[in-house]
């Protein structure tokens, strides 16, 4: 069984996005098989991994796209795998084990268009598809927009963890405490539709710190963030074992550059070549190790019986 996780704040632009793709870039590196699901109508993280020529095409026509699989005649989750996402302009592999299930900007048509026909809600459904495909994966990842509308519902319904990508600031904050009223609002409603071969259903597991800016004292701003996941574990409305990461992220250009090169952190060249650790890149990999090794923590999930 995999790890199922979705990357989740009400705040946008805290770094979800950014955090999912170098991460599971890490990951895959790590020698981990990887698939991520970009559930994000605006599809940042598809455009990022695909570039923006191989996603075009996949715009214009719009089939291969996750929203497929919500579409009369519909297409399977297993069939829109783009296998080794990563590659050079001569269609090189330049990252084996990173998968990914693009969207397109259809996929804002789920929120209004989308008619289930036998009453069933589209998280359901793409639950279904994605037992389909799990066995093949150590890491699924969710990379969900700043809300739990349908697209993130079926992220957050096939999830087991939620880490949450939050700034040293007032807004992550507010975006967290958002997050988990929003959460247990839908865990609630969507509860009679889980079954015992699914797992249990996803809870906060973790807070990653994002951005981090030179001289900024981070010191504060942690310290509220661990008083609010304190008030959330007392009210049982996020893991008991849930936790802020040791690990965090500094501000680097480097990052938005990579974003415009088209690569993870880990392939922009002039930073992986380096030995040195204490760098945006280093904070990437020590997130990812912390993830891996949340697994050989102790916690209150049942395995799942499938
Ligand atoms: N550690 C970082 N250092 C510098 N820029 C960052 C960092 N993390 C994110 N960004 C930038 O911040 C913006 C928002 O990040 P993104 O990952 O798209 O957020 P979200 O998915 O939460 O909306 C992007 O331009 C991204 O490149
Ligand atoms: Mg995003």
């Amino acid at each position: 069984m995999p790890r199922k996780i979705s990357f989740l704040n009400y705040k946008g632009g805290v770094g979800k996005t950014s955090l999912i793709v170098n991460t599971a870039a890490c990951l895959a590196q790590r020698g981990k098989r990887v698939l991520l699901f970009d559930f994000d109508t605006q599809s940042n993280a598809s455009i990022w991994l695909m570039r923006l020529d191989r996603w075009n095409k996949l715009n214009a026509d719009g089939s291969g796209a996750l929203y497929s699989i919500f579409e009369p005649g519909r297409a399977r989750v297993k069939d829109l795998i783009v296998r080794d996402v990563l590659e050079s302009k001569t269609g090189e592999k330049l990252l084996p084990g990173l998968d990914l299930v693009p969207t397109t900007f259809n996929l804002v048509d789920l929120e209004s268009e989308y008619r289930n026909d036998d009453g069933r809600p589209a998280y359901l459904l793409f639950q279904e598809q994605l037992a389909e495909v799990e066995d093949d994966y150590d890491f699924i990842l969710f990379d969900c927009p700043p809300n739990i509308l349908r697209a993130s519902q079926c992220g957050v319904f096939g999830s087991h963890e939620i880490f949450v990508p939050a700034n040293p600031d007032a807004l992550s904050l507010i975006g967290f405490t958002l997050l988990v009223e929003k959460l247990h609002k839908f865990q609630a409603l969507s509860a009679g539709f889980r079954e015992a071969s699914m797992g249990p259903a996803a809870q906060v597991k973790g807070i990653v710190m994002n951005a981090i800016k030179t001289g900024t004292d981070i010191e504060v701003p942690r310290m509220r963030m661990q008083l609010r996941l304190n008030q959330f574990k007392s009210a049982r409305r996020v893991a008991p074992t849930a936790r802020i990461f040791d690990a965090q992220v500094r501000d680097a250009m480097v990052v938005r550059r990579a974003v415009a090169l088209g690569l993870p952190v880990n392939l922009v060249a002039q930073d992986a070549q380096a030995g040195d650790t204490d760098n945006v890149l280093g904070d990437y990999r020590r997130v990812a190790d912390e993830l891996i090794q949340f697994s050989d923590t102790p916690h209150t999930l049942q395995p799942a019986t499938r």
